[in-house]
């Protein structure tokens, strides 16, 4: 099995805690055919397998004329041997939401919508510089729901101006809607934002850390008495809707990556596109190399495995990383092992390692310590 991601770079306006690649530009046509020529001319020489998922990430892919994503989708099925259920996700700002383009997107084969509506609070949601408000956000998953099964929804927490007030009423908003899919991120300040800037002049209030942990356990606590199953730190489903596209990264599924930016990972090798639109369009008109790759070392193969998997119900097989690597993990890191279970972190059997509660709060902290 494996993914494709096509990386569409534009949106209307830029929210000030996201480092994504995207411009503000509102001419598509240039690079949306240099994305099909990608396509066409196959670079990386990626085989034809067996697609399984397909996702257009962002950006924000919704903005995009549907002429535009018909083209590639109708390419992609040219050239790849895509299997007849595979899961089609675009990902979807409430602006961009209406009847007419529901209807379009369903006729093209696109099968989930993943929804980014980041909060409810309208407080929160200008602060973030989103361009919707909690009443459109509302509208756009109602008319979501009326015309596709299969859909998420994208929140925030530890925003500014949040408060384990907020977040659960974001959760009480959520639930009125019952969505197959959900999740949640705790909002990080990444270089290049405008929140990277404020903060850095000391005039950007975040919660404090004590309220983003409460806000977490009131996230888990709340979903998982709807029904909802936490697969992976963030993300949340009902039964039979776990995001394919997500969980094949996970389970370390080779995927390929169209548009600027977009990464590609065939198992031995991993690979980027340039990032710089005009280059990407430039090049790949040439039929030159556009993009930088890496063979993976089997010290970054294992890493790379702790690192995703660890986030996940999954949770790290013992068994698996000894037929793979060669290695005993357990035995290995005994030491930081030991002293994560005594600190409730983790939780073991023979053949598994997983993260407890707490252990999710702290994943990053864990991964560094178990990591090769
Ligand atoms: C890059 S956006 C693209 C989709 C769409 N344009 C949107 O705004 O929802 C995908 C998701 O990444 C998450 N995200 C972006 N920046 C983040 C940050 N700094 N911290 C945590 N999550 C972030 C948001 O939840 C967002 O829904
Ligand atoms: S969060 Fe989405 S809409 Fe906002 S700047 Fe990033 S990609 Fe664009």
């Amino acid at each position: 099995m494996a993914g494709i991601y096509i990386h569409i770079p534009f949106c209307k306006k830029a929210c000030h805690y996201c480092n994504f690649h995207f411009s503000t530009l509102d001419n598509h046509d240039e690079l949306i055919n240099t994305i099909i020529q990608e396509i066409e001319f196959n670079q990386k020489k990626f085989n034809k397998k067996n697609i399984s998922t397909i996702y257009f990430g962002g950006g924000t892919p919704s903005i995009l004329e549907d002429i535009y994503l018909e083209k590639i989708i109708k390419k992609l099925f040219l050239k790849f041997k895509v299997n007849k259920k595979c899961e089609i996700t675009l990902e979807a700002n409430p602006d961009d939401i209406s009847t007419k383009k529901l209807k379009n997107w369903k006729k093209i084969g696109i099968n989930r919508i993943s929804l980014g509506v980041q909060s409810f609070d309208d407080k929160i949601l200008k602060k973030l510089n989103r361009i919707h408000n909690r009443k459109k956000a509302m509208k756009s998953i109602e008319l979501i729901k009326k015309h596709f099964i299969n859909y998420s929804v994208d929140l925030m927490f530890g925003t500014p101006n949040s408060s384990t007030k907020t977040v659960s009423e974001d959760l009480n908003t959520i639930s009125l809607f019952n969505p197959p899919h959900i999740s949640i991120y705790n909002m990080t300040v990444e270089r290049h934002t405008v929140f990277y800037n404020l903060l850095k002049k000391n005039i950007l209030s975040l919660p404090k850390e004590n309220i983003v942990l409460k806000q977490y356990d009131i996230i888990l606590k709340k979903l998982r008495g709807l029904g909802y199953e936490n697969y992976e730190i963030s993300n949340f489903a009902l039964k039979g809707f776990h995001s394919l596209h997500n969980s094949n990264y996970w389970a370390n599924e080779e995927y390929i990556g169209f548009g600027p930016s977009a990464h590609t990972y065939d198992k031995k090798f991993r690979y980027w596109n340039t990032s710089k639109d005009k280059e990407y369009i430039d090049l790949v008109g040439k039929r030159k190399k556009y993009f930088e790759k890496e063979r993976l070392t089997i010290k970054q193969k294992i890493n790379e495995y702790i690192i995703t998997r660890i986030r996940t119900k999954d949770g790290l097989d013992n068994n698996y990383l000894s037929q793979k690597f060669n290695i005993n993990f357990f035995e290995e890191k005994n030491s930081e092992i030991t002293k994560l279970l005594e600190e409730k972190l983790v939780k073991k059997n023979n053949i598994k390692l997983n993260l407890t509660d707490k252990g999710k709060k702290l994943s990053d902290f864990i991964t560094e310590k178990i990591m090769y």
